[in-house]
């Protein structure tokens, strides 16, 4: 790994050589919105780390879930000329940022450690562009998990978690009639597009997913497999309490940890709240992908904005360094409650929903059904993704019918797309 110590024996040679260049001391701002119980958690890890290796961290977290605050302030940040120098960033936005040649390439670091060979291939290249890499994953999140607790499961007499629809609802049925709230969830856009799309996939499995939410076809999104997802999703806001509305992603994992509800369908991010807040996994909580036997990638990772100054763009080149080294993507990813993006690290440490992730996102790269989320922007550009959650999030506070949700949506994401 590329560390502080060799990187400033390099600039001071070159400090003495050049007069007038500034010695350089390896300084970060890092823009990200990390701000929950497990996400804090986590990126400590990374400050911890970087700050290790003798360099400086400057935090700017922008709170909200799903980042889209995080993405308006950093548009506000570009356009007002001072980027910050690292910013959590992914998919499409990865290639926006780059097409717009806004970003420093790390391919140096890449080459030299090797990522390729360590990466599985459908994420190295969401990571790159133009044949270089401008980015570094941290992990690897799946999106379609139910999360639920199992002594309120026990309550109604349920033992197995659900592996169809018709099989959640009915257990979400039993705790509703037992004055139990089935579904936890906070309704913001971004949560709403998260059960939209995992309900996509278990209605219609991956190759359906694929087309309708990926390659925007227009006979998918008007099909009547889309139809059946809007009744699902109706079906599914009849679970929930009547407090959602606004509520945090984390807030609604705390209600099932208090066992105020039986479920959350959230990506594994839920986790690692469960771990922040001493949760063991197996007893307190238990996991199940949802329905559909695919996988609904997700992946966090950092890219460098130009920035001037030596010091900052050698804090670039430690910090993609950092991020990639195999002790610090068990670390990072047992806080987190994702797997690491690199597949040679071992996941001895890690509970049994990390294993099984890393298995079915094994058998869905075998199977291609390997799907990228929608919800969180890994699939399609931002305007398109913006067009999905306004329909969803209407459709969910609305009386609109599966049917007139289906013929909205195709013509918004037509729209969006000329
Ligand atoms: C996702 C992100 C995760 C998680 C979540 C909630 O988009 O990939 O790392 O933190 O948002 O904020």
């Amino acid at each position: 790994m590329m560390t502080f110590k060799n990187i400033l024996a390099a600039t001071v040679v070159a400090a003495f050589a050049l007069p007038g260049i500034a010695k350089a001391d390896g300084t970060v701002e890092v823009l990200h919105w990390w701000t929950s119980g497990g996400e804090a958690k986590a990126v400590g890890e990374l400050k911890k780390a970087f700050e290790a290796d003798g360099g400086k961290w400057v935090d700017s977290p922008i709170a909200g879930g799903g980042g889209d605050a995080a993405m308006t302030a950093l548009r506000a940040r570009v356009v007002s000329g001072n980027p910050p120098t690292a910013v959590q960033l992914k998919g499409p936005g990865i290639q926006e940022w780059a097409a717009q040649g806004a970003l420093n390439d790390v391919q140096g670091v890449a080459d030299k450690e090797h990522w390729d060979d360590v990466l599985p291939p459908v994420l190295a290249n969401i990571m790159k562009y133009d044949g270089k890499y401008v980015a570094a994953p941290v992990n690897i999140h799946r999106v379609d998990w139910f999360w639920a607790n199992p002594q309120v499961l026990a309550k109604v007499g349920v033992t197995e978690m659900p592996t169809t629809w018709d099989e959640f609802n009915t257990i979400a049925d039993k705790l509703k009639a037992a004055g139990i709230t089935p579904l936890a969830h906070g309704g913001q856009p971004w949560q709403d597009a998260t059960l939209f799309e995992d309900v996509v996939l278990g209605v219609g499995g991956a190759d359906f997913f694929r087309k309708a939410l990926v390659e925007l076809d227009q006979d998918a999104l008007t099909s009547d497999t889309m139809i059946k997802s809007f009744d699902q999703l109706r079906k599914l806001r009849g679970y929930v309490d009547d407090n959602f509305s606004g509520r945090d992603w984390n807030l609604a994992t705390a209600m099932v940890m208090r066992g105020d509800a039986g479920f959350q369908i959230m990506g594994d991010w839920a986790k690692g709240e469960f771990l922040a807040a001493g949760k063991v996994p197996g007893k307190d909580f238990v996991c199940a992908a949802t329905p559909g036997k695919g996988f609904v990638l997700n992946s966090d990772s950092f890219t460098f904005f130009k920035v001037s100054g030596a010091d900052k763009i050698e804090g670039q080149k430690v910090l993609a360094s950092l991020i990639m080294s195999p002790s610090f993507q068990e670390t990072f990813n047992l806080a987190k409650g994702s797997i690491p993006a690199r597949t040679d690290v071992s996941l001895d440490k890690f509970d049994d929903c990390a294993k099984k992730s890393r298995e079915d996102l094994l058998t869905a790269i075998k199977n291609d059904t390997l799907v990228p989320s929608m919800a969180h922007e890994m699939a399609v550009s931002r305007s398109v993704r913006g067009e999905f959650l306004d329909l969803v999030t209407t459709f969910f506070n609305s009386d609109m019918s599966s049917q007139d949700a289906v013929k909205d949506l195709a013509a918004a994401i037509q729209r969006a797309q000329q």
